[in-house]
């Protein structure tokens, strides 16, 4: 145990923890991209899919806290190794680089990986509150009573904001730019960087980002402009969670 917190203090320590959060959370979104296309299939699949992560995939209720808290866990290891690992960086380098140069490339990626790390978070807290909780209800960004049954109707009317759209789409903008520089670098930290291990790395860092973020797009932009999405069963009976 005592070997593995000082590990976890090490650089090399905190970068392997990144990177096996950061692969986890991929994996996660990946998966969630993929259902959140259901919205095309209609609101009874979209809701059917809501429910089943809801249930706990048909299996067990406790597996949906067992998902939830582990990727509370990833967040949370994600960002204590990135601020760990930033500190160390910018006390390795108290000085800006000669000849008025403040940052060379590596320093521009690390500052931008944080910028976008610090938006998703945003991103993620409002998200969370917006379409799980549903603390919106009956105000301008859901405009209509928040409904747990109606995964369809909240994603359609709350998304279909042109503010809130818009934030979906600089959010899920700043994701795929995230998850390029950072699968880039968990290959590099785990070492799988040869040329028996570069081909996949390649194609993750080019088609995890252009599906995860094109597929985003894709749901945002029509509830915004209201194509490819229709609420087909208005339920008048909706009654505010809260
Ligand atoms: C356009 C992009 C996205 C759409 C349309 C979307 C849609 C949704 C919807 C409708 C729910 C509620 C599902 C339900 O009621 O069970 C949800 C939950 C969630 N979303 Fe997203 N999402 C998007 C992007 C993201 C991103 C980028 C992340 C992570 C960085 C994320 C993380 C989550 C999490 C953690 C939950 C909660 C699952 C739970 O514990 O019940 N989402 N999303």
């Amino acid at each position: 145990m005592t070997a593995f917190f000082s590990l976890a203090k090490s650089t090399i320590g905190k970068k392997a923890i990144m990177a096996g959060s950061g692969l986890i959370m991929v994996g996660w979104i990946v998966l969630h991209m993929a259902g959140n296309l259901l919205v095309f299939a209609g609101q009874d699949h979209f809701n059917a899919y809501a429910e089943m992560i809801q249930s706990g995939f048909h299996i067990e209720p406790a597996l949906l806290w067992a998902m939830r808290i582990t990727l509370l866990a990833c967040v949370g290891l994600h960002i204590w190794a990135a601020v760990g690992l930033s500190g160390r960086n910018r006390a390795a380098r108290p000085v800006a680089y000669a000849g008025g140069r403040k940052n060379h490339a590596t320093s521009y990626a690390a500052e931008f990986m944080l910028g976008a790390g610090v938006v998703l978070l945003l991103y993620l807290v409002f998200h969370l509150l917006h379409l799980t909780v549903g603390v919106f209800s009956d105000d301008v960004v859901q405009h209509a009573a928040f409904s747990k049954k109606d995964a369809y109707r909240n994603l359609v009317v709350g998304v279909g904001n042109p503010v809130v759209g818009a934030f979906y789409v600089l959010a899920n903008l700043a994701l795929g730019m995230h998850l390029h520089h950072g699968i880039k670098s968990a290959f590099q930290t785990l070492g799988l960087n040869d040329d028996r291990w570069n081909p996949l790395k390649d194609a993750l860092t080019r088609w995890v980002p252009v599906f995860t973020t094109g597929a985003a797009l894709l749901v945002a932009l029509s509830c915004m402009f209201g194509v490819g999405v229709l609420i087909e069963a208005p339920d008048l009976s909706w009654t505010p969670s809260h």
